[in-house]
C-alpha cells in the first residue's frame, strides 16, 4: 500500500527528555536550528502532531518563512503544509493555535473522537476524519496519501506518536537533535518508550551541528518480513537501483543492482552488472560472491535487486534465480519484472517462488530500475 514519506523530527536533552513537566514548552532547538526546522516544515505536504502535544505546548505549526512561503506557492503547492492532529478522544481544546492559524486541517481520529470534537466545535475549524472504532497508523498513512495527497509527511511528536511510528516501521527517516542541557525530572516525558523496536543499528546518514546543538539523521534498516513491506525494504531497493547506474553500459545485457541484507539491517554484500572487469557477471551473483556460502544469516537475509533475478542464462550454468535458492535466501524485493528483451517470458520469480522464496516487486521504483536501461527497452 503506498504511504507517504515519513519524516519524524524530534529534540531531546541530553537525558533524553522530550520537555520538562513544567507549565512553559521546554526550548531545546537553537534559533538556527528552529530555521532548519522551518525549512524542513516547508518541504513536506503535511506536518503531523499527536493531541497531546497540542495540549502540552499549544504550537501553531507554521512555516515562519515568507520565503519558503513564496516558494510552495510558485511551485504550485498550498502556502501551508496540511496540519494533521491526532486523538483518539477527540478531547482537545477549539481555541488552540493549531486550529486558528496556517491553511487547511485535519483531525485523524476515533468515530467516537469524531463525535466528541464536532460538540467541542473542532468541525467549523478542521476536516473531522473518523478512522473507525480504532485509530491505526496505516489506515491513517493510507488516507493522507490517496485522499489528501500526502507524498511527504513530517511528524512532530509527541513521544507516543514518534514510538508507535517507529515500532511499526512505518517510519522512514529521523531527524533527532541533542540539545546540551539536562532535564533530570522522571516524570519527563521521553522520546521513545518501551517496546519491540527493529533489531540491530539504524544507519546514520548525516550529523549536523547547528550553533550548540547537534543534528543526526537516521534511517531504519531491517527488512520486512515476508510479505510485509518497510521503509527500510524501500530504502535499500533504491540503493539497488542507484548501483544499476553504476553498471558499464551494455547493448547485449540490462544494468542492474543488489544489495544483500540480513534480517537486522546489516548490509552483507552488494554488486552490480559487469561488475570488476567481467563482461557477463550478473549484479545478484556478483553480490552473492561475496559473502561466505556457510553465513547463517543467508537463510532469513533479504536480497534486493533492481531487475527480477534471470530465470534463463547463456553466459553462465546457472541463472541468478537458481543461485538465489542455493544460497538459501527466501525473500526478494525487486523493482522491475524481466521484460522479452533478451529471453522470452523469462519467469526468475516463477522459479524462486515454485521453491517457496517470496518474491515482492514494487513498482513505485520500475522507473528508476529502468533509466540506465532506456536504450535497450525505450
Ligand atoms: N522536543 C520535541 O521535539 C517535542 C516535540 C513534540 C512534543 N514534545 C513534547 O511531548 C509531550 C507530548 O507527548 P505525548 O507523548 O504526551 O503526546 P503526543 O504523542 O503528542 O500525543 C499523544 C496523544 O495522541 C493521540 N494518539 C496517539 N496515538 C494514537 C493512536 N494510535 N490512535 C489514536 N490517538 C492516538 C492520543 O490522543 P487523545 O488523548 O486525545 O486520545 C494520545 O493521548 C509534550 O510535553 C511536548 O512538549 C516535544
Amino acid at each position: 500500500m503506498p504511504y507517504p514519506y515519513v519524516l519524524l523530527s524530534a529534540a531531546v536533552s541530553l537525558d533524553g527528555c522530550l520537555d520538562d513537566t513544567g507549565p512553559e514548552r521546554l526550548l531545546l532547538s537553537s534559533p538556527a536550528d528552529f530555521d532548519r526546522v522551518d525549512e524542513v516544515r516547508a518541504a513536506s505536504d503535511a506536518i503531523l502532531i499527536g493531541a497531546g502535544t497540542i495540549r502540552a505546548d499549544n504550537p501553531r505549526l507554521l512555516v515562519n518563512s515568507e520565503k519558503r512561503r513564496a516558494a510552495r506557492v510558485a511551485a504550485g503547492r498550498p502556502e501551508y503544509p496540511l496540519k494533521v492532529a491526532v486523538s483518539a478522544s477527540g478531547d482537545l481544546d477549539p481555541t488552540a493555535n493549531f486550529w486558528h492559524t496556517g491553511g487547511d486541517k485535519i483531525l485523524c481520529t476515533t468515530d467516537r473522537g469524531a463525535a466528541r470534537a464536532s460538540t467541542l466545535g473542532i468541525t467549523q475549524h478542521a476536516t473531522v476524519v473518523p478512522l473507525g472504532p480504532h485509530l491505526n497508523w496505516p489506515d491513517l498513512l493510507e488516507h493522507l496519501h490517496d485522499t489528501r495527497g500526502v507524498r511527504r509527511l513530517m511528524v512532530e511528536g509527541g513521544g507516543t506518536i514518534h514510538t508507535q511510528l517507529l515500532q511499526q516501521e512505518l517510519a522512514d527517516e529521523l531527524h533527532l537533535v541533542l540539545a546540551p542541557l539536562l532535564v533530570g525530572d522522571p516524570k519527563a516525558p521521553r522520546l521513545f518508550g518501551p517496546g519491540t523496536y527493529q533489531t540491530g543499528r539504524l544507519r546514520l546518514l548525516e550529523t549536523r551541528r547547528i550553533e550548540d546543538v547537534v543534528l543526526t539523521r537516521y534511517v531504519p534498516t531491517a527488512p520486512g518480513t515476508g510479505a510485509r513491506v518497510t521503509p527500510a525494504d524501500r530504502h535499500w531497493l533504491a540503493l539497488a537501483c542507484d548501483l544499476a547506474a553504476q553498471c558499464p553500459p551494455s547493448d547485449t545485457a540490462f544494468s542492474v543492482g543488489a544489495v544483500v541484507v540480513a534480517a537486522d539491517g546489516t548490509e552483507l554484500a552488494r554488486g552490480h552488472s559487469r561488475e570488476g572487469g567481467d563482461p557477463v557477471v550478473h549484479a545478484e551473483e556478483a553480490a552473492l560472491a561475496k559473502i561466505t556460502p556457510s553465513d547463517p544469516r543467508l537463510p532469513t537475509a533479504t536480497i534486493y535487486s533492481s531487475l527480477e533475478p534471470c530465470a534463463h542464462r547463456a553466459s553462465r550454468p546457472h541463472p541468478c534465480a537458481r543461485l538465489i535458492l542455493t544460497s538459501g535466501i527466501r525473500r526478494v524485493v525487486t523493482a522491475w519484472r524481466e521484460p522479452d528483451t533478451f529471453v522470452q517470458s523469462a519467469d526468475g520469480t516463477g522459479t524462486l517462488t515454485a521453491q517457496g522464496a517470496q518474491v515482492l516487486v514494487l513498482p513505485q521504483y520500475e522507473e528508476r530500475a529502468k533509466a540506465p536501461n532506456g536504450h535497450l527497452v525505450g
